[in-house]
């Protein structure tokens, strides 16, 4: 998809953080219900863990889907509490039927992170592309790890962390030095492919963000904005990430 074509964005705003979870779950528990073997783009943080609360809680099977994530730190060993591996195991893979051959995310300790970049790609293809893609977003505009000025038609590749998001995801480590300073994302360009789009914020926090997500002009200072080149994208809020919005 070219970046130049606008959509109008989808909003929905939620009265809380749970009701926001149970919509974002009914959404993925829909797809699922028409297309049980749904590839589903996933991300880890602090916004989706109410979405797989709901999920698992929900009973849908899984065992046919395939889960690619959008993004691993670099060089974090995969047992780390803190890897994305870990986060996904403890969160998705161990609570549902999923088989492990279809849970993907980024090798961060592969020998050759470019390759294990341009392997990650052509997995998405192989698999049919993804059918919804889930998404966070950073207090500075990212999307997995697109941080501000990733290019619009960016493929997954390795990365710098920007020194906002490391200090954000100090909270789950003991010191910001533990935090890696590089991973590998989906890129801007992969994401959009999705045949559907669903980021999700919650909190005061998020409201800044929001607004120029949704009420600004794309930009790549803004990678979120990307958004507004997808034909199917929804943003599901609760009030507070919502309080800026003028309607
Ligand atoms: C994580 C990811 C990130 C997070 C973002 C928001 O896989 O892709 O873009 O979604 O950093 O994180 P939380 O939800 O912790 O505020």
């Amino acid at each position: 998809m070219k970046a130049g074509s606008r959509y109008p964005l989808q909003v929905e705003v939620l009265p809380d953080y749970a009701a926001l979870s149970e919509r974002a779950a009914a959404i993925v528990i829909e797809l699922l219900e028409e297309k049980p073997d749904a590839v589903l783009g996933l991300p880890t943080g602090g916004t989706p863990v109410g979405f797989y609360d709901a999920l698992v809680a929900s009973g849908v099977s899984l065992a046919r889907a395939r889960t690619f994530n959008l993004d691993e730190y670099l060089g974090l060993p995969r047992t780390h509490p803190e890897s994305y591996y870990s986060f996904m195991k403890r969160m998705l893979y161990d609570r549902t039927d999923l088989r492990p051959e279809n849970c993907h995310i980024p090798d961060g300790n592969a020998p050759d992170p470019e390759a294990e970049c341009r392997r990650y790609e052509e997995a998405i293809r192989a698999a049919g592309g993804l059918d919804i893609v889930l998404l966070g977003v950073g207090h500075n505009g990212h999307i997995g790890f697109n941080e501000p000025g990733s290019p619009w038609d960016g493929r997954t590749r390795v990365v710098e962390l920007a020194e906002r998001t490391r200090e954000a995801n100090a909270r789950f480590f003991s010191s910001i030095d533990e935090v890696p300073r590089r991973a590998i994302t989906m890129g801007i360009g992969t994401i959009l492919e999705a045949r559907r789009l669903l980021l999700l914020a919650s909190g005061s926090g998020k409201a800044l963000i929001v607004q120029r997500l949704v009420e600004g002009e794309p930009t790549e200072e803004v990678p979120a904005t990307a958004l507004h080149f997808h034909p199917d994208a929804t943003v599901l809020l609760d009030t507070e990430a919502a309080s800026l919005l003028k309607r």
